[in-house]
């Protein structure tokens, strides 16, 4: 599953926070309890479904469907237990017989758990003999539609005026038993044979496996009858259904893309936008190429169908041959999508792909590991797409990806890789920013200290030997320990040991790296913790490697480790041969490892002074890891600030996005912390003075040929003038709305809508708002619509963003629920005023935003903006009295991102009191004087843009 959100959230990693703020005192289940409520018991075991749905788009009220389970008990019990949810199922459809003796039914009595354990137990008259088949007969159940799109649900569009409906499913994690009754754990896999009733007006149906040809199944008059093949051994939360009137390409038909993979490839889509899955049609094939190439395994499904449906609980799900996606995440209309969402949709279907092999040829043994399908997942999702389109440099994005994620894993209370979950909600909690990010940024990490071809001959190990099976850790590290034994490489420690600590410890290292003597060769290596509050303390160690680079051979490439810091002491020193004569050293090259490096102010200094000499020297992924740890380190309290700011100095020279992709958040947080400091002028003059030679060379206009991450670049730089009042940005923009208005056939490079539709709207003209609302209402593409929702929110006109936000929770909004939370995280991130608006407006209506705010994480997606935006005493008041008014209603996740919002508050205020002065005073020394550029009232631009949303 990919979710589009997750690489700018903040803190849904802590799905259970800690420190519950609820003051009800009750003695929580223990593990073994919830294990012993929560987890089928393994005495009988599927090894064959036969399911049969009767799927009417338009009956909303309910579906129905029939099913046949052949078991096998593995130990001597007359009960069964399974799964089953929102289903009606009567003791007279019930049947259950021995292989052995088909007509002696031995069903005795059922019972269907009403809660969230959604345990369906059938009790027969007598006891069944180990490894005797048995056949669990259902022959009717009436189920339900997903409200939430987690399930079986019903989806509708509109064209040319006529609404249209279709059925489509998401199962994963816990919902294939809403589906059909089943074992519905992903270890627990058998083969499916699936049969789809429907109206004959739905043509297009579609399932894992192609439509079988010779027919078994009888028909049901006034329906269309869809039997498929039987899938191989695969999980329940891998099944996918589809019935619609989709259209779609393929790899059959005579387009450029013909045949580039050797396995049909079908792209299905609304009628009439099949140019828009071209670019998928091309991507996807070559994609798969490459990864049977690098895993040695061939994909074994007969058939991969990529489907894009209009409304989707996550980004995309890759159900074993049938992979669902949202229209924006697989879907591109050239000159209307943005370079980032075009990016987003082949690292999705890169991500989609990998599953193909992690995930679905080899599951996790339960969710507990998720990190085994989604890390897997997110780290080739850019080295994968990397193979394809190298020019997109997705290696050198990833530690943009890795330092965003640092922000989360940087709470005591952050689970660990692995971390046991039981109940749906905590399954469902598990697909956070620790199983994606993170997990995928320690894989990176274990790739280069292995070396690449180590770890790819583990991972060839790793799929075939456990295909068709469920692994834990302990596989993986057999096979990737197995390949490096058998090469020239060696780590001094089991990856066993290593890893562990890795994967079973929340958080991550920082290392404070000093040497020992001015003229000496040798240094000194402190681990601690890194935690955000910098008064809480942990013993957490690691296995660190690390490998080095002096200033007397400034060569980078050698990612493989020269040493390691284990976790045993907490400092250890060692000699750095030819250390004396260098006047800088860097610990990290190309920040493989996923750890902060702290150094001596002699070392900082000296690295500022290489950088505004002559950056290139470093490597620029190294220039990236300098400015993102020296801003976080100084804002931790470990470094003072004028290190980082003389480091920031050298961007003035910086002509490569990566650094300033790294510079840009840590000015969104100083932008935050400082904006109602008497010295904000002055930083936003520090500002406009980094980014002038910049503004100048990148300006509006795209050149021809540049650079696929030039529009990111031109973003950031654009942004940060327009937002902090370089007058000509700011004309500029006006004049392209105005002009786009005028002309509208006139397109805008889709690139800069944003920035140029959100400065139309600062200006608070009413006229410029219904101008893109009514270009929202007309325009079908998702693409475009995710471009204005964005935008819409910078509105600073109160009436029209009252209007705006109220079409979160109309009866009558037109904005799809799925999409509804970008409306506020757009107000939020507009300005303080807009801020207070979004604020005051959640804390009014979120019983009535909670249900209509639909997809994995909505809520807590709004939760997350504020926490970024949320900083005095009077925001505290007002989360208090947030928490107050809706305690009963919050969610696990909620509750976390509400704990994320306290402590971002709390150490905003801490920070006020021990940064201020020191920042306020480098600025006024440095920045002071009267050659400080003249700026627009500040009052116009202090309306700032969600800027994540160009990066992602
Ligand atoms: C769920 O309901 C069953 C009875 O249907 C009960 O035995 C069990 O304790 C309940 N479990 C939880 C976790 O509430
Ligand atoms: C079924 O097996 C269990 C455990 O072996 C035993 O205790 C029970 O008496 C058996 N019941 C019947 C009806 O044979
Ligand atoms: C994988 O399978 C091969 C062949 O059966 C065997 O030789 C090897 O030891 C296995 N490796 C692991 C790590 O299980
Ligand atoms: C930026 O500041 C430096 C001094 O700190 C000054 O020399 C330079 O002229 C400034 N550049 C701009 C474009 O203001
Ligand atoms: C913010 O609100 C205050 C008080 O309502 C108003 O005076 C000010 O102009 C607003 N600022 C912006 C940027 O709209």
């Amino acid at each position: 599953m990919y979710l589009l959100a997750l690489l700018t959230v903040f803190g849904v990693a802590f799905a259970v926070p800690l420190t519950a703020p609820s003051t009800e005192v009750f003695s929580a289940p223990t593990e073994e309890e919830r294990a012993a409520a929560y987890v089928l018991p393994r005495d009988t075991i599927p090894t064959f479904y036969d399911v049969r749905l009767t799927l009417n788009p338009d009956n909303e009220e309910y579906f129905t469907g029939a099913v046949d389970i052949r078991i096998l008990p593995l130990i001597v019990t007359n009960q069964i237990t399974l799964h089953a949810m929102a289903m009606n199922i009567s003791a007279a459809d019930i049947e259950v017989y021995a292989e052995s003796a088909p007509t002696v039914n031995l069903f005795q009595s059922h019972t269907l758990a009403t809660n969230d354990t959604h345990l369906f137990r059938i009790t027969l008259n007598r006891n069944m003999t180990v490894l005797q088949p048995h056949t669990i007969r259902i022959k009717h159940y009436v189920g339900h539609y997903a409200e939430n799109m987690f399930g079986v649900y019903v989806s509708t569009y509109t064209s040319g005026g006529t609404t249209h409906k279709l059925i489509t499913s998401q199962l994963q994690p816990t919902f294939a038993r809403r589906a059909f009754p089943c074992y519905d754990e992903p270890a627990i896999k058998a083969i499916f044979r699936t049969t789809i009733y429907s109206p004959p007006a739905y043509g297009v149906v579609r399932s894992n496996m192609p439509v079988r040809a010779q027919s078994l199944k009888p028909e049901i008059p006034g329906y269309a009858k869809h039997e498929f093949d039987d899938t191989l051994v695969m999980s329940t939360y891998l099944l996918a259904y589809l019935v619609s009137n989709l259209d779609y390409v393929d790899n059959a038909m005579d387009t450029p893309f013909k045949d580039l993979y050797r396995v049909s490839f079908r792209v299905y889509s609304r009628p009439d936008t099949q140019n828009t899955a071209m670019f998928a049609l091309e991507f996807g094939q070559k994609n798969m190429v490459e990864l049977e190439k690098y895993t040695e395994f061939e994909y074994e499904f007969p058939k991969l169908d990529k489907a894009a449906v209009p409304d989707f609980a996550a980004g995309a799900m890759e159900n074993w041959g049938l992979v669902i996606y949202r229209e924006v995440a697989l879907l591109v209309t050239e000159g209307v999508t943005t370079t980032a969402t075009k990016q987003n949709v082949g690292r999705i279907i890169c991500h989609e792909n990998v599953h193909q092999w992690f995930g679905n040829e080899v599951g996790p043994l339960s969710w507990t590991y998720t990190w085994l399908n989604e890390g897997f997942a997110n780290f080739f999702e850019n080295f994968a797409t990397d193979m394809v389109v190298p020019e997109w440099r997705m290696m050198d994005q990833f530690v943009l990806a890795l330092q965003n994620v640092f922000q989360s894993d940087a709470v005591l209370s952050v689970n660990p890789m692995t971390h046991p979950v039981y109940t749906p909600a905590e399954i469902l909690g598990t697909f956070n920013a620790v199983a994606y990010q993170k997990s995928g940024s320690v894989i990176r990490m274990m790739q280069h200290f292995l070396t690449p071809e180590v770890f790819r001959k583990g991972l060839v190990t790793y799929i075939r030997n456990n295909t068709r099976d469920a692994a834990s850790p302990l596989d993986l590290y057999a096979s990737l320990q197995e390949a490096l034994d058998a090469s020239d490489h060696s780590i001094p420690y089991p990856l066993l040991d290593v890893m562990d600590r890795w994967v079973n410890q929340g958080g991550f290292p920082v290392l404070t790296v000093t040497r020992s003597a001015s003229a000496g060769q040798s240094i000194v290596v402190e681990q601690v913790r890194y935690l955000t509050d910098n008064t809480l303390r942990s013993n957490d160690r690691w296995h660190v490697p690390i490998n080095w680079v002096l200033s007397t051979n400034p060569d980078f490439s050698d990612t493989s480790p020269q040493n390691w810091i284990p976790p045993a002491f907490p400092a250890r020193s060692f000699d750095i041969p030819g250390l004396s004569n260098a006047s800088w050293y860097i610990i990290n090259k190309q920040q493989t490892g996923y750890y902060r490096v702290n150094y001596d102010t002699r070392n900082w200094a000296a690295l500022a002074t290489a950088l505004n000499n002559s950056h290139e020297v470093i490597h620029l992924l190294n220039r990236a890891q300098l400015i993102d740890d020296a801003f976080n380190l100084a804002r931790n309290g470990r470094l003072g600030y004028e290190y980082a700011f003389r480091i920031s100095s050298y961007l003035v020279k910086e002509k490569d996005y990566i650094p300033w992709g790294a510079a840009n958040p840590a000015f969104t947080y100083l932008d935050t912390v400082l904006s109602s400091s008497s010295q904000y002028n002055l930083f936003q003059h520090y500002l406009l003075n980094l980014t002038a030679p910049l503004y100048k060379e990148l300006g509006f206009d795209a050149a021809d040929e540049e650079e696929h991450v030039t529009p990111y670049f031109r973003n950031i730089i654009l942004d940060l003038n327009c937002r902090h009042g370089n007058p000509d940005c700011i004309t500029k923009a006006q004049e392209k709305l105005e002009a786009f208005r005028t002309n509208p056939e006139q397109r805008l490079n889709p690139d800069i809508q944003t920035l140029v539709y959100c400065s139309g709207l600062r200006g608070g003209s009413a006229e410029n708002f219904n101008f893109l609302w009514d270009m929202y209402l007309a325009s079908q593409d998702s693409s475009e619509q995710s471009i204005l929702l964005n935008a819409m929110g910078c509105t600073s006109n109160e009436e029209r963003r009252t209007f705006y936000m109220n079409q979160v929770i109309s009866e009558t909004s037109p904005v799809r629920e799925q999409d509804r939370h970008t409306i506020l995280v757009s107000v939020t991130n507009a300005g303080p005023n807009s801020t207070e608006a979004a604020l005051d407006f959640v804390i009014k209506n979120f019983a009535e935003i909670q249900p209509r705010v639909q997809g994995l994480t909505g809520t807590t997606n709004i939760l997350n903006a504020f926490a970024r935006r949320l900083t005095s005493e009077a925001h505290y008041k007002k989360i208090d009295e947030f928490f107050d008014l809706h305690q009963g209603i919050f969610t696990a996740g909620e509750l976390a991102s509400i704990s994320g919002i306290r402590e971002n508050i709390q150490a905003s205020i801490t920070w006020s009191k021990q940064n201020a002065d020191v920042v306020e005073s480098w600025l006024t020394d440095n920045y002071g004087s009267s050659s400080a550029p003249a700026l627009v009232s500040s009052l116009i631009v202090l309306i700032s843009i969600m800027v994540t949303i160009f990066n992602y």
